[in-house]
């Protein structure tokens, strides 16, 4: 039998170390490895496979448009990237649309259009203001926007325009802008940065003050966007609308692609401003507009409110049994456990043996990102698996 993980090792730039699984096939929540056995999927893609793994309405997608018009360049119109953006204009708060192909495209998109918008109106003013512990991506100028010093530190000088301050303090965003800034940019809930859910009013008086400041507020919602936290979009729960929207992730269902949408007031490019070769291309809008059409059609966000709520109560019922959980914390299925040691990759490994992919977003944290069509029977299964993990690893 090929040992694809040895060859991984010879042919592979050493970027990561991987989990020692080689994935074959995925269906629903559900993946096989390359010896034949199942595992239930709630790391998804990293918080992509929306849909779970190749969802038929995705599936279709792909293989009719492959077979009609696969790439033509932004030079043209062509009609799938049109329909995505006429579907996500109106289902949010903004109007235009910009696609792409991965998140730190969107983000790096997002800050440029800012950037412009500060030219153009605020006499010159570039910087964005960003958090700590926050992640948005892994260009230069993303790794600046990344407040964690472990992205930063190895490719210094990173770009300057962006500070870092701590999120979830509204304070420490008043006392960062100055008549440089341009616009604050946040996730709504940190990802990465371990599924740091902020104050229910931090983003509205991020909000407030930006619109005091005549600033733009730019919300990354590569990991929260496209129903994972319950609602289409995280800020519907907050009762605010951004400037400027970046998503990735979840809105191909497994597909390659990102976007960044703004308000008619922000949305200050012109001709020649900004572009990308594979933006808009019609095979991956095709499986993109397939898949939030569903997602909105079927109410998917709301089945991943019920079942995190679900998830969220089993979670912490383990919690009352495994004292050393420190805490449950995020919302829908974008969902995270502490610890109050250096557990998790340990407590990954071993739901591994048992038939469960877990995501060690700490070394003291888990995340939980399925797709977000599983189930409360999904669910179950999951928590038995890592009430046993965690019974072997409690000492
Ligand atoms: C909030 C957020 N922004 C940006 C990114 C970067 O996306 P990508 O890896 O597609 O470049 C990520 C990836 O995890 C993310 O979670």
């Amino acid at each position: 039998m090929t040992d694809w993980q040895e060859l991984d090792r010879k042919y592979m730039m050493h970027y990561i170390n991987r989990t020692p699984l080689t994935l074959v096939r995925g269906e629903g929540s559900r993946v096989w490895d390359d010896k034949g056995r199942e595992y239930l999927d709630f790391v998804g893609g990293w918080a992509v496979d929306s849909l779970g793994h190749c969802h038929p309405a995705v599936t279709n997608a792909l293989a009719e448009q492959s077979r009609t018009l696969i790439q033509t360049s932004g030079q043209f119109y062509t009609i799938p990237q049109v329909r995505l953006a006429e579907l996500l204009v109106n289902n949010s708060c903004l109007d235009k649309v910009f696609i792409c192909n991965s998140g730190l495209e969107a983000n790096e998109g997002a800050v440029k259009l800012a950037r412009r918008y500060g030219s153009l109106k605020l006499n010159g003013a570039y910087e964005v203001i960003t958090t700590l512990n926050s992640f948005h991506g892994r260009s230069l100028a993303m790794t600046a926007a990344t407040g964690q010093a472990k992205f930063q530190e190895p490719y210094q000088p990173v770009p300057d325009g962006f500070k870092n301050v701590e999120y979830n303090n509204i304070e420490a965003i008043k006392a960062a802008t100055t008549s440089q800034t341009c616009a604050v940019m946040l996730e709504p809930i940190q990802g990465e940065g371990g599924v740091n859910v902020p104050a229910d009013n931090y983003l509205s008086t991020v909000r407030a003050w930006c619109d005091q400041r005549g600033i733009l507020l730019i919300l990354d919602e590569i990991q929260t966007g496209i129903g994972r936290t319950g609602t289409l979009f995280a800020y519907e729960q907050y009762g605010i609308e951004p400037d400027i929207m970046a998503l990735a992730k979840g809105l191909g269902s497994g597909v390659p692609i990102g976007a960044f949408m703004a308000k008619d007031s922000a949305s200050v490019f012109a001709p020649g401003d900004h572009g990308a070769t594979f933006g808009g291309n019609p095979l991956t809008c095709a499986a993109s507009y397939a898949t939030v059409k569903f997602i909105i059609e079927n109410d998917i966000a709301g089945n991943a409110r019920r079942v995190g709520q679900y998830l969220t109560d089993g979670l912490k019922n383990l919690q009352k049994k495994y004292p050393f959980i420190t805490d449950v914390r995020g919302r829908g299925l974008l969902l995270a456990i502490g610890f109050n040691s250096e557990i998790a990759q340990s407590v990954v490994m071993t739901c591994l043996e048992k038939g469960l992919l877990a995501n060690r977003v700490k070394p003291d944290a888990l995340r939980f990102m399925p797709p977000l069509i599983i189930g409360n029977k999904e669910v179950d299964e999951a928590l038995d698996i890592l009430d046993e993990a965690l019974s072997s690893n409690a000492s």
